[in-house]
């Protein structure tokens, strides 16, 4: 054991993180060893990008990137629906869920998923999901493959949820759950926080992890043997949205893009969502606070806001395109409220931000692959995001949006 400590040790004092051994000789043998284990498997090296945050993510030259709009959609719908109707028969069409997430802003101790969003009845943000891909279900008449991305913190409760609720209608041979990876979560200073005497503060590592993921937990074999080509990467917080949309599907296909992003008319140049566009000519999205005054004014040819349509973390990606990128992608520090062990060893849920998590963004893989196809949906259909209990975003913005939409609710 002395050994493995002084090595433990030595780590820890490279990277400035000496603290988390506080309470250790509190602990019992079980104890020691699980937070030992923790401590050599965590990636500490990344903790230091705090300290240089601005150089994170520096920015190529940024052009405009023209989407699909609504009228070019309409006039070919049926084309483009039989498209990819025809792929998602064949099975080549897979879904993936991306709910991973810890929802700290809608603060509710369950995953996001089981959030019922019901007023009536129970109603619940899975249900909803659900109940979209079930539409296309019908309309294709096949079942499509759903895989959900958990974390450590939620899958339990994920996985049991859904048995309890038989799944609600979907068919379990369909659905395949998978964890992503986590990462220490630190203090401002980038110091790992602990969040029992025993155990450092974790995170997901942010939804750009889900295909690493998938194909640690041997799911990229499943999506192999099934002849899946198209993956669908959804949120799991907007209830309005399609999933594998035939039309969204087809278009991306005919138009032969290795990714399709929906995307939905910003409300204001300066609204808070990120911006497809070209980066050093790939494609790439502009996130809202690196829109500089002279991007938002910018017109293209018909006189419209050159960066005009902003992303709703619902893309098509093309699998042996995704297979060919597995260049690391960059890291995001976001600031965040984490529960954490007090001077007197007493655990405290913070009301507001007291440090920051380490992710991967699921937006970054875009910039890597080669084309993509930004589509228009009409945003009052499509887009619901709940973030928050209240206001922008929020559970009761999305059930507005619901009934406008004819759920009941
Ligand atoms: P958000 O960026 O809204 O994060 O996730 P969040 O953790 O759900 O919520 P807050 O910020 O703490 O309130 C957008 C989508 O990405 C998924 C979420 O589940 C959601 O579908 N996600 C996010 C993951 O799957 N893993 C992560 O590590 C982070």
């Amino acid at each position: 054991m002395s050994e493995r400590l002084d090595r433990v040790k030595a780590k820890l004092a490279k990277y400035g993180q000496e603290q988390v051994l506080k309470y250790y000789d509190e602990l019992n043998e079980k104890e020691k060893d699980e937070l030992l284990s923790q401590i050599e498997a965590t990636d500490m090296e990344i903790l230091d990008a705090c300290n240089h945050k601005e150089d994170l993510v520096k920015r190529g030259v940024i052009e405009p990137l023209a989407a699909m709009e609504l009228s070019e959609i309409e006039a070919n719908k049926e084309r483009f629906t039989d498209i990819g109707l025809e792929a998602i028969r064949s099975g080549k069409v897979g879904a993936v869920l991306l709910a991973g997430g810890m929802g700290t802003r809608l603060g509710s101790d369950n995953p996001k998923g089981m959030y019922n969003v019901g007023i009536t009845h129970e109603l619940y943000i899975f249900q909803c999901l659900i109940n979209n891909l079930l539409d296309v279900v019908h309309q294709a008449d096949t079942w499509i493959h759903l895989f959900v991305m958990t974390s450590d913190k939620n899958n339990e409760a994920t996985v049991s949820f859904m048995e309890e609720h038989a799944y609600f209608g979907y068919n379990p041979k369909y659905v395949h759950f998978f964890k992503q990876e986590m990462a220490a979560a630190t203090d401002y200073n980038g110091k790992i926080y602990l969040e029992e005497k025993a155990k450092l503060s974790t995170s997901p590592n942010g939804n750009g992890g889900w295909f690493i993921s998938l194909e640690k937990a041997g799911l990229l074999d499943l999506v192999h043997n099934q002849g899946i080509e198209w993956i669908n990467v959804f949120a799991v917080d907007n209830v309005l949205q399609r999933i594998a949309d035939p039309c969204f599907v087809g278009a991306t296909i005919d138009k032969k893009c290795v990714v399709g992003a929906k995307v939905v008319r910003k409300a204001a140049p300066d609204e808070k969502v990120g911006a497809m566009c070209l980066e050093d000519g790939k494609p790439s999205i502009v996130e809202y606070y690196d829109m500089t005054e002279e991007l938002m004014n910018a017109k293209n040819e018909k006189g419209e806001p050159a960066y005009n349509f902003g992303v709703i973390l619902n893309y098509l990606f093309y699998v042996p395109d995704l297979e060919k990128m597995m260049a690391s992608l960059p890291l995001h520090i976001v600031e965040k409220k984490i529960p954490y062990l007090d001077e007197n060893g007493r655990l405290v849920k913070p009301e507001s931000p007291n440090g920051y998590k380490y992710e991967n963004l699921v937006l970054d893989m875009i910039h890597q692959l080669d084309s993509c196809l930004p589509y228009e949906v009409v945003r009052e259909r499509e887009f619901a995001p709940i973030k928050n209990k209240t206001g922008v975003d929020s559970v009761e913005s999305a059930r507005a949006l619901l009934e406008k939409n004819g759920v009941r609710l």
